[in-house]
C-alpha cells in the first residue's frame, strides 16, 4: 500500500536556527514511530545544512520551499536543483500561492517543476483556486493553473511529481475545506492530470491537500478527502500538533485512488 506523504512547510519560520533544530529534533522523534508515513520537513533554505546533520539515522526527509530552474550561473540570491540535491533535499515545494502572490507565474513554475523532475527531485506542485463561486468558474482557474504549470513537463519523469491541492482561502485561515469538497476537487485535479497525461499516470501521481490542516481535521481529510497526504503549514510549527497529525496519518484509514 502506498505510504501517505505529510510535508511540514515551515515557511519563514522559526526565527532562529536554535529553534529550528529543536523543532526538527521533535519531528525526528515522532517520525521514528510513524512508519506508514513519509515525513518531510521543508525549512527555510539557510537551515538545511544544520538540519541535515540532525537528520542522520532518522526518518525525516528534507524539503525546500522554492528553487530556481537553472543549474548554475549568475543568478544572485537563487538556489538551483543541484545545490538542493547536494544538501540532501528530496522534495521541493513549487508554485505555492504565497509565491504566486509575489508574482511567480505558471510559466515560471513549469520550468521549475521540469528542472526538478529531470534531476530526480520530487516537485510538489501547489495549485488551488483563490475563491469559490456558485457557477464553478473556480474549476476553470484550477484547470488553467494545472495545465500551465505542467506545460512542457513530459511524462517521462512523472514518478517525481506530487500535486498539492491548496485552496488559497483555506491557507492559514483556520477554515479548511470540508472532506467531501476536497474529494470533489481532487477528483477534478486527477481528471485534468489524466487529460494531460493518461489515466494510469494520473492515478500514480500523489495528490496532497493543504490549507488549515490540524490534528482535529487530518483524519477525516485523509480518509474521506481522496488524498494521498497533507501539506501542513501552521500545524507543523508546534511539535505536539504536528506529532498528532503524523500519528493520525499513520493510524488512520487510507484512501486508494486506484
Ligand atoms: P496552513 O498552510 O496549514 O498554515 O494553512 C498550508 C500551506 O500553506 O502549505
Amino acid at each position: 500500500m502506498r505510504k501517505k506523504i505529510v510535508i511540514g512547510n515551515w515557511k519563514m519560520n522559526p526565527p532562529t536556527l536554535e529553534e529550528a533544530e529543536d523543532l526538527f529534533r521533535a519531528v525526528k522523534r515522532t517520525a521514528g514511530k510513524v512508519g506508514k508515513v513519509v515525513v518531510v520537513v521543508a525549512p527555510p533554505a539557510p537551515y538545511l545544512g544544520a538540519l541535515r546533520r540532525l537528520q542522520s539515522g532518522g526518518r525525516v526527509h528534507l524539503g525546500a520551499q522554492n528553487v530556481f530552474p537553472e543549474a548554475k550561473g549568475s543568478f544572485t540570491g537563487e538556489v538551483s536543483p543541484p545545490i538542493l540535491k547536494s544538501m540532501g533535499v528530496e522534495y521541493v515545494i513549487v508554485g505555492h500561492s504565497e509565491r504566486r502572490a509575489l508574482g511567480e507565474t505558471s510559466a515560471e513554475i513549469s520550468k521549475k517543476v521540469d528542472a526538478l523532475m529531470r534531476r530526480g527531485l520530487k516537485a510538489v506542485l501547489c495549485v488551488g483556486e483563490a475563491a469559490r463561486d456558485s457557477h464553478g468558474e473556480y474549476l476553470g482557474e484550477l484547470r488553467g493553473q494545472i495545465l500551465e504549470s505542467l506545460a512542457g513537463v513530459s511524462g517521462k519523469n512523472i514518478q517525481h511529481l506530487v500535486v498539492a491541492y491548496e485552496p488559497v482561502f483555506a491557507i492559514g485561515s483556520g477554515n479548511e475545506l470540508e472532506a467531501k469538497d476536497i474529494h470533489e476537487a481532487v477528483l477534478f485535479v486527477r481528471k485534468i492530470l489524466s487529460e494531460r497525461y493518461d489515466k494510469g499516470t494520473a492515478l500514480s501521481i500523489p495528490v496532497l491537500y493543504g490549507g488549515s490542516v490540524d490534528k482535529k481535521n487530518a483524519g477525516a481529510i485523509l480518509s474521506e478527502g481522496g488524498v494521498n497526504g497533507l501539506l501542513v503549514g501552521g500545524g507543523s510549527l508546534t511539535p505536539h500538533e504536528f506529532a498528532m497529525i503524523l500519528t493520525v496519518a499513520h493510524k488512520g484509514r487510507s484512501y486508494d485512488a486506484s
